[in-house]
């Protein structure tokens, strides 16, 4: 198999940097396809921690080629900050490893200060609690035909002209809020300044991904975000503006859906968001807490506190058929440990009766459905060094084969630590099975 997604199943924050990370080894490129600045993915490799937020994951390993694709809003002080910390820290030709797709949409000053506008002025109950990296009004000029492409950098007066087309179209908005349009000059500063080096990196992305395939290069998209954060299929309108699920790779990088051969569902063995919206399993309890500090759920990009709540698994599976899930990657098992025991959501209670079904659109009014426990014994030993399926304590095992059962698809891999070595693989998507437990 030479194509594999990696998406996350739930509202984000599931462990993706790690498993891209993991599964990067066998891979010769890695490929992000939507979202931009507001992911935050976490690489913990020996004793350095590393959060990548437009880089792919795959970044560090020499060897693999990257690619930003079109289906991302790309903010280039960004990506060059990301560059030029990694080579700050020793990481060599972090650049030259890296294509940007030239039909990528850029970030500007003012989608940024548009996002921070509307979310500070925002009615009682309405703000989206958005990451305030300007991804929302940034789709939003893409779809209105007002977007600037990368490539565009090529050709500076024609950069110009874009940039102060789409500058215009946002004034009465931005004036409306109360903030302060940006000068066409201050725009225009950053872009000249990056132009050079962003220019070195630009490149067809869909020639690229579609000749690696073709090529039997072992190709790995990596997805930002979230199911339950997409922009069709999440709890809207409390999503982000793109199309994190797995149909998105074939869109955010140009290539055909009948090119990729497997899709990893990620999810943790319990359940986060950060921002608002519909969170069905949330704890407000000593648990919610216990999940917070130990799995220590706060923001990798915003630095906000995570909400936390159990495992739901009618989520489970409406991510399974959004996306196509062939098998589960599950991360975090060891924050679990400690609870004397773990609720896991395997139904809904709703105005229509009992529902195995995720109950998406009747979550916009409170109160409106109720999740239905089944309650698991907990564990109190130590994970992190579990290799196989077999060291887990008897109970953890019965929890991940319990998930693995109503979710409905095998497990591919269980993740004891954030470390790259506290994982036990148990089918590599680009091999086959590796340890049948
Ligand atoms: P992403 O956005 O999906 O890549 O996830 P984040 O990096 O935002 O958040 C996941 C956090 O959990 C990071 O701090 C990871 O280092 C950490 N992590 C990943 N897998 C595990 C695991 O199995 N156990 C523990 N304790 N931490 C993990
Ligand atoms: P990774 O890739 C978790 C959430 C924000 C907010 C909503 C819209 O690290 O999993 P946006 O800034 O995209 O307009 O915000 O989406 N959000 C994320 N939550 N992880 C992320 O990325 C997220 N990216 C956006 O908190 O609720
Ligand atoms: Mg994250």
């Amino acid at each position: 198999m030479s194509s594999v997604v990696i998406v996350g199943a739930q509202w984000g924050d599931e462990g993706k940097g790690k498993i891209v990370d993991i599964y990067t080894e066998f891979a010769e490129m890695v490929v992000r396809y939507a979202g931009g600045p507001n992911a935050g993915h976490t690489l913990v490799i020996g004793d350095e921690k590393i959060i990548v937020r437009l880089l792919p994951s795959g970044i560090l390993r020499e060897n693999t080629r990257c690619v930003l694709g079109q289906g991302m809003v790309v903010d280039v002080d960004v990506l060059l900050g990301e560059i030029d910390e990694l080579e700050r820290r020793g990481h060599r030709g972090v650049a030259d490893r890296l294509l940007l797709s030239d039909r990528a949409h850029l970030i500007m000053p003012y989608h940024i200060v548009v996002d921070t506008l509307r979310e500070s002025t925002a009615a009682e109950g309405k703000a989206i609690g958005t990451t305030k990296k300007g991804i929302g009004p940034a789709y939003e000029d893409k779809v209105k035909r007002l977007g600037v492409h990368a490539g565009m950098l090529k050709d500076t007066e024609r950069l110009e002209a874009k940039v102060k087309m789409a500058l215009d179209g946002w004034r009465a908005t931005i004036e409306s809020l109360g903030g302060e349009v940006p000068s066409l000059a201050d725009v225009m500063a950053p872009l000249l300044a990056a132009r050079e080096r962003i220019v070195s990196m630009l490149g067809n992305a869909s020639v690229a991904v579609d000749e690696a395939i073709k090529n039997k290069t072992r190709v790995l998209f990596e997805g930002a975000q979230g199911t339950l954060l997409d922009v069709d299929h999440g709890t809207y309108p409390f999503v982000t503006s793109s199309n994190p699920v797995s149909g998105g790779a074939a869109i955010g990088s140009g290539i055909g859906p009948n090119r990729i051969n497997t899709v990893i569902g990620i999810t943790k063995a319990y359940a986060t968001r950060v921002g608002a919206g519909p969170f069905p399993t949330e704890l407000d309890d000593a648990d919610g807490k216990h999940l917070r500090e130990v799995g220590a759920e706060f923001g990798s990009v915003t630095g906000r506190p995570r909400r936390t709540g159990w495992l739901d698994v009618p989520a489970l599976r409406y991510a399974a058929r959004v996306n196509g899930v062939d098998g589960w990657a599950l991360t975090k098992l060891d924050v679990l440990t400690g609870l004397p025991r773990i609720r896991v959501c395997v139904a809904y209670d709703t105005p229509d009766g009992r529902t195995e079904d995720f109950p998406i659109d009747m979550l916009d009014e409170p109160g409106r459905v109720t999740p239905v426990y089944e309650e698991l014994e907990g564990w109190t030993e130590d994970l992190t060094g579990a290799q196989v399926l077999s060291d887990l304590p008897a109970a953890a095992r019965a929890y991940v084969r319990f998930m693995e059962e109503r979710a409905g698809v095998p497990l591919y891999l269980v993740s004891v630590g954030p470390r790259r070595r506290e994982t036990i693989v148990l089918h590599n998507p680009f091999f086959g099975r590796a340890d049948a437990p």
